[in-house]
């Protein structure tokens, strides 16, 4: 099959199987275009949330899948690669988690959901990157504990009055960007705008005029008046960024801002996947119950 049959087969199962594809803002262009909704961690958790089909196709990595099957139980979820994970997810464990709390019985522990759902079953609320500031300040505590990221809750801590406790966890693809790399292009683009993801660290958020999620990204370059923007994120972001902001320039500072597990996903495997309707990510009850409260309460918070 032709790279065009393989699109329409996928569109067929897809209508056959009554799925609803997700994409992630960072996989390949061709999956992007494909799929029904493209969003950001949070938006995609929500639409998993709503959604009447019968399945759910997850075109991103382990713990996104993961956070659709504890939100829409009664779904099939699919993950076309049940290899593409997350090293910073991988970065906790309940077990180490349980023994940080054990050493701050106070705090109220808040999760990214770039974590696995045994660590949100151990978690008060969880967060995303667009949420994160608000789920905080929402808070009656005066002690949190923010886990995994440890630029997330950084830049998280400067914008809240509590105490704040990190875990040493980093996001590898954002965590090789160089202060330099950043520098260099600020240099060669005096007019462009630096907008940054608050998974880089401390130094390079620093440089940033704007520091968003994913989706805020688009939403920023939209409204904003400015034709150049040098991109902080990984480079899959840069897809949608161009196609829907055509009289703008983008640049990616960096070529090492790619996430190999966000690439791995393809047109031939998720057609595999509505094909043979697997891999299919389940998490256990007594698991889900307990991740569940913690993404229910930060979906209650406005985002
Ligand atoms: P957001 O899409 O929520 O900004 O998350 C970024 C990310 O690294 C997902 O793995
Ligand atoms: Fe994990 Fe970073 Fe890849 Fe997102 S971009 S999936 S945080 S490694």
């Amino acid at each position: 099959m032709n790279q065009e049959e393989i699109k329409a087969e996928i569109r067929r199962l897809a209508r056959e199987r009554n799925a609803l594809i997700l994409a992630h803002n960072y996989q390949r262009d061709e999956i992007q275009e494909i799929a029904d909704i493209t969003g950001d961690s949070l938006a995609l958790s929500m639409e998993a949330a709503r959604t009447d089909r019968d399945v759910i196709v997850f075109c991103g990595v382990h713990f996104m899948a993961e956070s659709a099957a504890i939100l829409a139980p009664d779904k099939i979820v699919l993950l076309p690669r049940p290899d593409a994970g997350c090293p910073m997810a991988d970065m906790v464990t309940a077990e180490s988690l349980r023994a940080l709390k054990e050493r701050h019985p106070g705090a109220v522990v808040v999760t990214y959901v770039n974590s696995s759902a045994a660590v949100k079953a151990e978690s008060d609320i969880c967060c995303t990157s667009s949420n994160a500031i608000n789920v905080v300040r929402s808070l009656d505590a005066e002690e949190v504990l923010l886990v995994p990221d440890r630029n997330l809750g950084h830049y998280i801590a400067s914008h809240v009055d509590k105490r704040c406790h990190f875990w040493d966890g980093y996001c590898p693809t954002h965590e090789r960007l160089k202060v330099e790399e950043i520098r260099q292009a600020l240099d060669e683009h005096p007019d462009a705008l630096f907008m940054a993801h608050p998974e880089c660290p401390p130094d390079i958020l620093e440089l940033a005029h704007h520091i968003c999620s994913t989706s805020g990204m688009y939403e920023f370059a939209r409204s904003s008046p400015a034709k150049k923007f040098i991109v902080g994120t990984e480079m899959g972001i840069l897809y949608r960024l161009r196609k829907e902001n055509p009289d703008k320039e983008f640049i990616l500072p960096s070529a090492t801002l790619i996430c190999p597990n966000m690439k791995l996903t393809s047109l031939e495997s998720l057609l595999r996947s509505l094909q043979t309707m697997s891999p299919e990510i389940t998490v256990p009850a007594d698991v889900r119950e307990r991740a569940k409260n913690a993404l229910d309460r930060m979906l209650a918070v406005p985002r």
